[in-house]
């Protein structure tokens, strides 16, 4: 363990992919996934089997859910989850700014309609009081993104759903091991999905999951998963082929167990880190909102309008002092060239202020106490007055 020279992983990270000590981040993985995969290599059972039930079952009990049904990412686990929750022509989805494309993409695919709200300040996840603003008659559902390891207010945004009828489509998915008043993320919407992507606080390469209690909406999710096929080459709805592997499946298995773990020293770090950071002019530690418990997926700082250098300046010194580091989404969804073409337009001032200042730093579970005070002491030469 410890610092290691090797890039993090390739995939679309890699624009900021660098030979760094400390990269942004790196799966958790040891001899376990090794031997689990290799044993469903030996078995010859590669597509969907036993092993992707068992990690259905594990996931619905470790977040309170009755069903699990692995995806073949956290996108198609959205898609599907918008589908099931009735998204279509003249639907509107509520949705925050600052979150990765496939929150919006995914109403899209459905012919809906994504409406943007603006995001709290402090935690960076849907702002309720705006959300109320964007309700219509059209509005079909809410989709709260549980944002870098925390989750959304889900009091209030459930109390908004109670009032205007509408469904509760939970993103999830970079929120392993969160949770909010005692409940699990992934527990609060009608219909939530989590990601398994390589950067995730538990991975299966890629790969995702829809959870939801409800029994006929499940049915659907697996019809929906493998091409409607409700017998051998009987097909009853327009599915798709969105499987997880088995591979993916037993490597999941493994990240599962050590969940738990995998949190606890994320939250560690960033406890070591808020401490090293204290008190440096021009910048803001991450806040945890009340009643949630943070699972750090990401550490994001604020490079304020107080800093002394730019956060982009920043981000070179710590090249040179070997810590990657990044910025969070450089622009609101609604600014993407896609969105801006599809006429998909959004008005959110505090994500247009905030997304400028923000700044990624690595606590994933290989960053050790020595590496936390290397970023500390290398930020705060930089921003001294
Ligand atoms: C908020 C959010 N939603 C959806 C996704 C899509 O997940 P995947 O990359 O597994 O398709 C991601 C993954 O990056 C995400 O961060």
């Amino acid at each position: 363990m410890g610092r290691t020279t090797r890039a993090a992983h390739a995939g679309r990270e890699s624009t900021w992919r660098c030979e760094v000590l400390i990269p942004i981040a790196r799966p958790f993985l040891s001899d376990e996934e090794i031997e689990a995969v290799t044993e469903v290599l030996r078995s010859g059972i590669l597509a969907r089997g036993p092993r992707v039930k068992e990690f259905e079952e594990r996931f619905a009990e470790c977040i309170g859910r009755k069903h699990a049904i692995a995806t073949s990412s956290g996108t198609s686990a959205l898609h599907i989850s918008n589908l099931l929750m009735g998204i279509s022509e003249n639907s509107e989805v509520i949705i925050p700014p600052i979150t990765f494309f496939a929150t919006a993409s995914t109403v899209l695919f459905c012919g809906g309609r994504p409406v943007f709200a603006d995001v709290d300040p402090e935690t960076y996840t849907l702002d309720p009081k705006s959300v109320k603003r964007r309700v219509t008659s059209r509005t079909r559902a809410i989709l709260p993104v549980d944002l870098y390891g925390q989750t959304a207010d889900y009091d209030a945004i459930q109390r908004i759903a109670d009032k205007n009828d509408l469904k509760i489509v939970e993103d999830a998915c970079q929120a392993h091991g969160a949770a909010f008043n005692g409940k699990m993320a992934g527990s609060f919407g009608d219909i939530s999905s989590f990601s398994f992507y390589a950067t995730k606080n538990i991975t299966t390469g890629e790969g995702g999951i829809v959870l939801t209690d409800d029994d006929q909406i499940a049915e659907r999710a697996r019809l929906l998963r493998e091409h409607g096929e409700e017998t051998h080459y009987n097909h009853v709805l327009l599915g798709y082929n969105y499987r997880m592997m088995e591979i993916s499946a037993a490597i999941g298995i493994v990240q599962l167990r050590k969940m738990d773990e995998i949190v606890r020293r994320r939250q560690e770090n960033a406890r070591m880190l808020t401490e090293e950071l204290e008190n440096v002019k021009g910048l803001e530690t991450p806040i945890t909102g009340k009643g949630r418990v943070h699972s750090f997926y990401q550490y994001i700082i604020r490079v304020n309008k107080e800093s002394p250098v730019s956060r982009e300046k920043l981000m070179e010194h710590l090249q040179k002092k070997g810590v990657g580091s990044r910025p969070s989404y450089p622009i609101p969804l609604y600014e993407q060239p896609v969105l801006k073409n599809l006429r998909i337009a959004g008005q959110c001032p505090e994500a247009e202020r905030l997304l400028p200042q923000l700044l990624e730093l690595p606590v994933h579970p290989h960053v050790v106490a020595d590496d936390i005070q290397l970023i500390g002491k290398s930020i705060r030469e930089c921003l001294r007055p």
